[in-house]
């Protein structure tokens, strides 16, 4: 698809993107924060943003936990706690039925909440963690899954959860100043180097190296469609974008396709 546009006819924009799918046979899907948003989890840089509550440097490093490991699993288990009381919305149910539809279908996720696994996506890498599992900080192959149903449960008060080993236990997500597991990185650069189309939804596209997808996969020639209703600092070099929330754009999508 050549050249970008400014036209600002969603509704003709929603086809133009029904019509590039309609002809995909792989599709790649790259989501942030903003696909929760309504459900309730807050994104991380709007104006409700998480990060302008808290201070991401005391709170999601590797220094920090070395520094105040309670004061760490003190902001996780509220976390864990507001998380475990929302459930999927209709732009993650979307995707699940989008999935259904193509022969190859890879949805990258940068969020930690575990809504798209919740909702039935089943082809999912999740390259910044699972808010839901525990690692062991001496051993990472150590991993322990927690329910939301145990969430109610951890108090503030609670001693910190430790591994068989003796070593304590982190939240098995991606911290600031830490790298991406390879094989999660190179599954999403292979997924959106063979993708025809990348659907790219609710990410402000500025955290690298997931903001780096939408250049690899229009290198390799597919489509790139912004999903979000704001503008990115990538929005100018999209093939087309949907300015709205997720969850009335993709399924409408999905009601497109469908409809053949
Ligand atoms: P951000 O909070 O940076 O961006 C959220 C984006 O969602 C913004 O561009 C919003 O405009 C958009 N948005 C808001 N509501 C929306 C809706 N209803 N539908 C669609 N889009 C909507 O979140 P991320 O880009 O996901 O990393 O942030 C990337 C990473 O930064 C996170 O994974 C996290 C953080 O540091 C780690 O924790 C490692």
């Amino acid at each position: 698809m050549n050249g970008k546009t400014d036209r600002h006819d969603n509704r003709s924009l929603v086809i133009d993107v029904g019509r590039l799918l309609a002809r995909a046979r792989a599709v790649a899907v790259l989501t942030g924060a903003g696909i929760s948003a309504e459900s309730g989890v807050p994104t991380f840089r709007g104006p409700d943003g998480l990060w302008r509550n808290f201070r991401a440097e005391e709170l999601a490093t590797p220094e920090a936990f070395a520094r105040d490991p309670a004061l760490v699993w003190e902001w996780y288990r509220w976390r864990r706690r507001w998380m475990a009381t929302v459930v999927p919305n209709p732009g993650h149910l979307a995707l699940v039925s989008l999935e259904s539809r193509f022969p190859a279908f890879t949805l990258i996720t940068q969020n930690v909440d575990g809504l798209h696994v919740c909702a039935g996506s089943r082809h999912v890498l999740e390259i910044h963690g699972n808010i839901w599992r525990d690692r062991c900080s001496r051993n990472p192959a150590h991993l322990f899954q927690r329910q939301p149903s145990d969430a109610a449960g951890s108090s503030e008060a609670a001693p910190l959860p430790r591994c068989h080993c003796g070593a304590l236990l982190r939240p098995d997500v991606v911290w600031f100043g830490e790298g991406l597991n390879p094989a999660h990185l190179d599954a999403a650069v292979e997924a959106v180097s063979s993708a025809d189309i990348l659907l790219v939804v609710g990410t402000s596209s500025v955290v690298y190296p997931a903001a780096a997808l939408p250049a690899v996969a229009r290198q390799a020639g597919a489509d790139v469609v912004e999903i979000n209703p704001e503008e990115t600092p990538q929005s100018p070099e999209m093939d087309l974008v949907l300015r709205g929330p997720a969850g009335v754009l993709l399924p409408e999508l999905d009601r497109l396709i469908r409809q053949g």
